[in-house]
């Protein structure tokens, strides 16, 4: 990844008017074909996010990037995120472009290192970890009391402020309220997707649209706080395995037991874990549940 690849320009065009002159750029990321800039000024820091048209593996990122941003604005609209959250979106040569108030945090495995390791056991780490737990929770309640699931949770759509809250990022999959044209959403990274998902994954063709259900990302809770705190996913399959032999084995939704694998024992952070990974969705704690019983821990 080249940190000094220029965002496409038209948009830095629109963004100067939020951020102020001169404009200083960074690349964030470059996957899947989509990228991320970090574009700060004397007034202001946006994340941009524009697709990758030279990027024939990706999906149809042009037509996810202008899904997201219709999605930020029907939750803004719903109250499900904060109003400011999404700042500018158009078009460019290339495709679509979509900017969004910046996160000042870091990904949750980043964030999590210092509770991974066996020694990592201190007092301060119980409260900072449940406290992230909680505050990633009330972040999905907002959406789900919206009738919305955000289809996509997992670590690196989690940003950790200093302060030890979550932050959640990247709508692009989420799925709403409404019949709508919707790319078909077809699971998003397989590591956390729930075994529902990923049983009609593989029951239905590629074209039909699955609408995923707040417990789908109650899962893809549990199994990011798993991943992240123990180092190890939550399902056993080969790295190099393909995606339905990956699929079918989360299907079966047998985890890894956390006894096993978990660095140090905590048992208030295991309960929540464990709860969250309930084979049926039905199971399940809801987010605001999980809110509110971290609330009173
Ligand atoms: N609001 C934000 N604040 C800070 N960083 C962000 C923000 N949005 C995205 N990023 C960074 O850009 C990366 C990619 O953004 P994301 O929305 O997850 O798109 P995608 O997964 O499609 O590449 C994130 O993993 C994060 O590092
Ligand atoms: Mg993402």
């Amino acid at each position: 990844m080249d940190p000094t690849l220029p965002p496409p320009g038209e948009a830095v065009g629109f963004l100067k008017v939020h951020v102020g002159e001169p404009v200083a750029t960074r690349l964030l990321s470059d996957r899947r074909g989509s990228r991320a800039w970090k574009i700060e000024g004397p007034r202001g820091v946006v994340a941009l996010k524009a697709n990758n048209p030279d990027d024939d593996t990706a999906r149809d990122k042009a037509a996810e990037m202008a899904q997201e941003d219709g999605h930020l604005v029907r939750l803004t609209d719903a109250g499900a995120i904060s109003p400011g959250y999404r700042v500018d979106a158009g078009t460019w040569e290339g495709g679509n472009w979509l900017a969004v108030r910046w996160v000042d945090g870091i990904p949750v495995w980043r964030a999590f290192a210092p509770a991974r390791g066996p020694k990592s056991d201190r007092p301060s780490l119980r409260p900072w970890l449940l406290g992230i737990a909680r505050t990633w929770a009330e972040r999905l309640a907002l959406l789900h009391a919206a009738g919305w699931a955000h289809a996509d949770v997992q670590p690196t759509n989690t940003l950790i402020t200093k302060a030890g809250a979550a932050a959640v990022i990247d709508y692009a999959l989420a799925c709403g309220p409404g019949d709508r044209p919707h790319l078909p959403y077809r699971g998003a990274l397989t590591h956390t997707t729930a075994p529902e998902i990923a049983d009609v994954i593989l029951s239905t063709s590629a074209d039909i649209h699955i609408r995923a259900e707040p417990p789908a990302d109650i899962w893809g809770l549990g199994a990011s706080l798993f991943w992240c705190w123990t180092g190890h996913r939550p399902v056993s399959y080969e790295d190099g395995a393909p995606r339905e032999d990956k699929l079918n084995a989360i299907s079966k939704a047998a985890t890894f037991p956390l006894d096993d694998v978990r660095p140090w024992a905590f048992s208030e952070f295991e309960n929540v874990i464990r709860a969250c990974l309930a084979p049926a969705p039905e199971d399940r704690p809801s987010a605001n549940d999980l809110a509110a019983l971290l609330s009173a821990s």
